[in-house]
């Protein structure tokens, strides 16, 4: 995909691999909205990359994923800054094993929330110009790990969920979207911290962390 004067949401963004998409998409010819619910940092990595990219390269949008109504929202600030919508990287999350009903909320619900908008506002049988949405899952979404239930549960939920979007065969033929889901493995952001209340066994955790090359 040519990714000059494409346009991208991503929501996540401020920091970790939703800042690397957004720079990756960036040095490459897109602009990018950055929602996220931590509004100092999106600031301050919406800053960077204007002044590498340019002014109107990025912008912050502060959206919590998990309310419906910032997600609508932020939506239509991106169509109305930038005109249209190309890619959509759903990728906001949390690894919160104490407080799951807001995981889910925020690592599933919103997944298909974002999903269902942006095809609204990406197929072309909407006036869209279709594009690809990237569902960001986990390994996790893929085998059982037993220190996060409920992280897999809705890992395995943003895989079956995309999948069965992306076979839909309506879809397929006139939305002109691709549909796409993200498996990353472990990587060394601060989603693998685990807080304190996380509910995540600290007698474990760290041993498997080390087990793939990560000392916390
Ligand atoms: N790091 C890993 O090992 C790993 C592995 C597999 C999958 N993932 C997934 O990658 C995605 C990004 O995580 P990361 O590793 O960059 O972690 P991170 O904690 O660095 O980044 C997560 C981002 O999501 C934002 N966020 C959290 N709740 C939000 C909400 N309600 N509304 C809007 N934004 C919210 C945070 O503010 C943060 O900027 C997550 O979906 C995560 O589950 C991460």
């Amino acid at each position: 995909m040519n990714l000059s004067g494409k346009v991208a949401l991503v929501t996540g963004a401020a920091q970790g691999l939703g800042k690397a998409f957004s720079e990756s998409l960036l040095s490459q010819g897109a602009k990018v909205c950055l929602a996220d619910v931590k509004v100092q940092q999106g600031k301050t990595t919406a800053a960077e990359f204007q002044k590498t990219f340019g002014n109107d390269s990025a912008f912050f949008e502060k959206c919590d994923v998990s309310i419906a109504d910032d997600v609508t929202n932020v939506f239509k600030k991106v169509k109305s800054k930038y005109g249209q919508i190309d890619i959509l990287v759903n990728n906001a999350g949390i690894a919160n094993e104490t407080h799951w009903r807001k995981m889910v909320d925020i690592n599933l619900v919103s997944v298909i929330q974002g999903t269902q908008l942006g095809i609204e506002y990406m197929s072309k049988e909407y006036g869209g110009n279709g594009g690809v949405i990237i569902n960001v899952s986990s390994s996790a979404g893929l085998v059982p790990v037993f220190i996060t239930p409920v992280y897999c549960a809705v890992k395995f939920g943003v895989v079956g969920f995309t999948r069965s979007v992306a076979v839909n065969p309506r879809n397929r033929s006139t939305s002109g979207i691709r549909f796409c889901c993200l498996c990353p493995a472990f990587t060394d952001t601060d989603i693998i911290k685990f807080k304190k209340d996380s509910g995540i066994n600290m007698k474990y955790a760290p041993k498997i962390l080390k087990s793939v090359g990560i000392n916390k």
